[in-house]
This record gives C-alpha cells, structure tokens and sequence, in this order.
C-alpha cells in the first residue's frame, strides 16, 4: 500500500507526513500512552483522532478535553465526575470523561497546562487504572488509551519544576512529533485543495479555483506561525476575497521577518561554529555555571572544558 493511503485523515505527501502517516499506524497498534508534541495549529489533534480510528478501540469513544487554562477543581470533576453534594453547586451525579471514554481513547491536549498539584492525581488513576468521583467512595476501573499532546517544550517544563518528570514518563511510552508547515511546503497546494472542498461544501462555493502559481510560491515562503490551522483560515479569506487574502499574510510576514532572518543566520556558518556559539549562549543563561551549562548540553564536565579550549572560550573562563 502506498504510503500516502495509510492514514487518509492526515493530508500531505511530504516526506515528513509519510514518516508520520507510517508512525501513526504503528502507534495504533501497540495501545500504550502516546505524547504529540508540536507548534499550535499543526495537527496534534488531527493525529490523535487518526491513532484511535486506526486501532482496536476505533469503535469506543475518542473524548478530547483541552486543559488549558482550567481551574484546578473544574479539573477534577471534568476528568474524575462527581457524586451530588462533593461540592456547593454538585446538584447531580457528573459522569467524568474518563468514564465516558470507557474502552475508547482519552485526549488532554494542552497538557503542559495543568496544575502541578492535579499532575499528581492524574498519575495516580494512570498507574491505578481506577478513578474516583469526587465525593465518592467507590472506585471505578478504567480501561482508557491517553494521548496527550502539548505545544508548550515540556523537558523544559520539567527541567523547571513546572511539570512531574514521572507524569511525562508515563505519558511519553510513544512521542510522535508533527512537524511544522513550513517545513513540509509541498503539502501546501493539497492542504489548500483539502480546504477548498471542505469549505466549498459548507460555503456553498464549490468552484473556486486554487492560488494560481506566482501566488502559490508566495504561500510556500511564508512561515505559517499558525501552521495548518493559518493556511485554513487563509483558504476561506480566499474563497470569499480572492487575492487581497494575500494582504493579510503580506502584513503577518513582516513581523515574522526577525525571528526567520536570526534562524537563516545558522545557515551561513559550520556545525563547528555553531556548537561554540551555542556553547557560549548556554553558559551565559546559565551565569557561567559550568555544571549547569555541561548538564544542559547533555555533555560531561570534561567534554565542555575540551570544548572551551578547542573553540578558545577563554574570555567566560576568566569571568568564573
Ligand atoms: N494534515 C492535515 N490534514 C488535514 N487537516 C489538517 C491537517 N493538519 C491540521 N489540519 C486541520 O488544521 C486545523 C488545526 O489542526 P489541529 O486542531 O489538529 O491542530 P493542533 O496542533 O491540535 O492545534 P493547537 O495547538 O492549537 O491545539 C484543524 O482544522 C485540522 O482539521
Ligand atoms: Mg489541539
């Protein structure tokens, strides 16, 4: 079977979307706890969705809950439910989304989110495989896939105390990494086909023509920031405005310029003179810590101080 027919749902012919498609479909068939990581809008949810319809529980429910931003409490009775009275407003039993993923899979996007005080409990019921109703006595047993996704760096959430290294081990058996837009450009005149008949469809406009070339190479040099989800929103400015859809992305651009220019920087200099400038940018954010510094670049002590003298970074050893 051709690559590209493995997972349907995920459009693009990339190499990258093909390595994913092939990854997708491994995961599906092994059922352990899967981590999506990658930048907002570029199909972490999309993903999710095609792992659970490609494996054994496709025919229980797929239950997606975003956590971003929720209180603590709410938290709790989303996930876990809650018998009448656990709190003032608990008129009625709630019937958590654990629970009513029973046999299917559970989605908690924005994972990087939650509160350090609930990443405790949620790696409770994940290593007892049993919820609690708050308010309640029983135990429920649950038989649920999670699949959690963040776009937040979550090593450096951990390496700041912000989020339970044991939670993100038990989270992580699979990381499957959706890359960027804009690092997969040839997708973009089918992305941008897959919109039109999407939305032609709800819009009624099902004979509007793509971008034609001259304005399709304006769309692979724009970074997309916002990924996929930005080239939809794009697609139906251009069903309704046609070419002064590209104004917008025109103004977008020009505040994206600085950051892309400092990234095509790297691209001008050897591996040799990057390490040593990286080398340098992390001994200055870690005060010239040098164990910190050697710890961060995953390097030993001695490895760094071969490398400061190889690269001649003398004027940091002074400073320490
Ligand atoms: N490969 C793809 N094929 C078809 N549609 C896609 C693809 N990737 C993303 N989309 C569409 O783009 C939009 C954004 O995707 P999705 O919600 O999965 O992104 P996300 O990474 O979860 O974003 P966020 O970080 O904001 O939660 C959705 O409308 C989705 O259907
Ligand atoms: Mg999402």
């Amino acid at each position: 079977m051709p690559a590209e027919d493995l997972v349907p749902e995920i459009v693009g012919i990339s190499p990258k979307i093909k390595a994913l498609k092939q990854q997708v479909r491994q995961v599906a068939a092994a059922d352990y706890p899967v981590l999506i990581l990658g930048e907002s809008g570029a199909g972490k949810e999309v993903v999710a969705r095609a792992i659970h319809r490609h494996s054994a529980r496709a025919a229980s429910p797929f239950v997606g809950q975003s956590c971003l931003a929720i209180p603590e409490t709410l938290i709790e009775s989303e996930l876990f439910g809650h018998e009448p009275g656990a709190f003032t407003d608990a008129r009625e039993r709630r019937i958590g989304l654990f629970e009513q993923a029973q046999g299917g899979s559970l989605f908690l996007d924005e994972i990087g989110d939650i509160p350090l005080g609930f990443q405790k409990r949620l790696l409770r019921v994940l290593q007892e495989r049993e919820v609690r109703r708050l308010g309640g006595t029983e135990a429920t047993a649950i038989n649920v896939r999670i699949m959690a996704a963040t776009n937040a760096p979550i090593e450096q959430l951990v390496a700041q105390g912000a989020f339970r290294s044991d939670l993100l081990y038990r989270l992580n058996t699979f990381e499957v990494r959706v890359p960027a837009l804009r690092q997969r450009v040839e997708d973009i005149p089918l992305l941008i086909d897959h919109f039109l008949k999407k939305h032609g469809v709800a819009y009624k406009m099902t004979n509007v023509a793509p971008p034609p070339p001259p304005m399709m190479e304006k769309l692979r040099a724009y970074p997309w920031p916002g990924n996929v989800r930005e080239l939809e929103n794009f697609v139906v400015r251009w069903m309704t405005l046609g070419e002064e859809a590209l104004d917008v992305l025109d103004r977008k651009a020009t505040y994206h310029l600085e950051p892309q220019d400092a990234n095509r920087r790297w691209l001008s200099m050897t591996l040799e003179e990057i390490e040593a400038e990286v080398i340098k940018m992390v001994l200055e954010d870690c005060s010239h810590n040098k164990t910190l510094a050697a710890k961060r670049l995953g390097l030993a002590r001695k490895s760094l101080y071969n490398k400061l003298e190889r690269y001649g970074i003398k004027e940091v050893e002074k400073r320490n």
